[in-house]
């Protein structure tokens, strides 16, 4: 039977997702991204060679799998061709199996300049974005005035019409507003006329492919990007990105029904990081938070920016797990912590002199900012896991770690990353997700 399984990361991005994605990917017929751009940075080891993906799905790494991009992801034509580019110079057959849909958004470089003026406008307040257009983006489409794939194949006069207005509200407001530099309204025309002859074999109508996928009977993946704490609705808002990285984003970005999906996997870390600004309740400041930077290798994958490290939190992910309907964890970075004497499991949050009941989560910034963690502490397992490839082969201790966090957060475990290699993962319990 075929399944239909969302994954996508259950904290603040940077969970380690791409890696899983092309892991699961052995099993599954499809692999589908349904939000986000080329903000998203998923690194891959294979067989000791890295690859950084942004915009294509990670399954592309695999010959027999086909990957979409679906409606709602943001597209940057210089990101994608370039991302296409560099597979294709590897050897990958991109074009024949990479699917875009006609209704995407396109990221324009006066989207770029739009984000970045705005950060720099907001100085202290600003949110730390990637600068890639990202949010600008997504304010077009909803405002209903965003160019998409589809308008690429509209005639050349209509296409120029629409991108000259466009443009013209653009640059009204880089110009008069923000004071930067103006974009040039006939680089960009010239841009999308070449961007569009070059992916018209890989466009159509996503909702309808994905719904014959089905009916050959192939699973499918649906890989989300950043984490679900990004959640432009229900993450630490305005410390967000601009989309629903949650999961009813994979219907909605897709244009599948609600009903079709049997598992939504959140994958976590085994300690927390950040990227940009926001609260973060269990950040730490000192030498233990240094040491998982290190360790973790914890510089983002598309910005290089250094992130912010901290213990688990299982506050925030019991929130996601309902946030998503998480049916599993799959819980990556666990060899991170080899090292380590003691380890920290936030398991409540005080604001002021009171204890947060269980499923209180601050919704605004500020009141989120001011919690403090509540701590329980687990001893270190002292024991390198980089070479285990079975759960019962875990030291006990990293179980009964493990064991604590199911507990507390309500949701199984069931895959576990301990290097960044394919082979470095293992099921809890493969039966459960195919
Ligand atoms: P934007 O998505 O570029 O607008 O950035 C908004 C927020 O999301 C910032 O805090 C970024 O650091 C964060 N963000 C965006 N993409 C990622 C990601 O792939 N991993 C982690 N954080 C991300």
């Amino acid at each position: 039977m075929n399944k239909n399984i969302v994954i996508l990361g259950a904290q603040w991005g940077d969970e380690g997702k791409g890696k899983i994605v092309d892991w699961l990917t052995d099993h599954v017929g499809a692999v589908v991204r349904f939000q986000g751009g080329h903000n998203a940075g998923h690194t891959l080891w294979v067989n000791g060679a890295k690859t950084v993906l942004r915009l294509i799905p990670s399954g592309i790494l695999h010959p027999n799998v086909q990957c979409y991009l679906g409606n709602g992801v943001v597209i940057s034509p210089t990101a994608l061709r370039q991302e296409i580019e560099e597979l294709t110079a590897k050897g990958i057959d991109v074009i024949s199996r990479l699917n875009i849909s006609l209704a995407c958004p396109l990221i324009l470089s006066s989207h770029i300049a739009l984000d970045q003026a705005r950060e720099k406008k907001r100085g202290a307040q600003a949110i730390g974005t990637t600068g890639r257009g990202i949010g600008p983006a997504y304010e077009d489409k909803v405002a209903r005035r965003a160019i998409r794939v589809a308008d690429l194949y509209q005639t050349e006069s209509v296409l120029t019409q629409h991108v000259k207005e466009l443009l013209d509200y653009h640059n009204f407001l880089l110009k008069h507003y923000y004071h930067v530099e103006e974009v040039s309204v006939d680089t960009v025309l010239r841009d999308l006329f070449e961007f569009s002859d070059y992916i018209q074999p890989m466009v159509r109508d996503i909702s309808s492919a994905l719904h014959h996928v089905r009916t050959m009977g192939h699973t499918i993946l649906f890989e989300g990007a950043q984490g679900a704490l990004l959640d432009v609705d229900h993450g630490t808002y305005p410390f967000v990105t601009s989309s629903n990285t949650t999961s009813g984003g994979a219907s909605t970005g897709t244009g599948m029904g609600v009903n079709i999906f049997n598992s939504v996997i959140g994958v976590a870390k085994a300690y927390v990081t950040r990227v940009g600004a926001g609260p973060f309740v269990t950040e730490l400041h000192d030498a233990t938070g240094d040491k998982m930077a290190k360790i973790g290798h914890e510089f983002g994958s598309v910005t290089g920016r250094p992130r912010r490290c901290g213990w688990i939190d299982a506050v925030a992910l019991r929130r996601s797990v309902m946030l998503n309907g998480l049916t599993n964890i799959c819980m990556t970075k666990l060899d991170v912590l080899d090292s380590f004497e003691e380890i920290k499991i936030c398991t409540a949050y005080t604001l002021g002199n009171r204890l947060l009941h269980s499923s209180e989560f601050p919704t605004h910034f500020s009141a989120l900012a001011a919690c403090q963690p509540v701590y329980e502490t687990m001893p270190g397992w002292k024991t390198d896991t980089q070479h285990i490839s079975r759960f019962i082969d875990l030291p006990q201790k990293t179980q009964n770690y493990l064991k604590r966090i199911e507990t507390l957060i309500g949701a199984p475990i069931e895959i576990i990353s301990v290097g960044p290699e394919r082979n470095q993962t293992m099921f809890v319990n493969a039966q459960t997700l195919f």
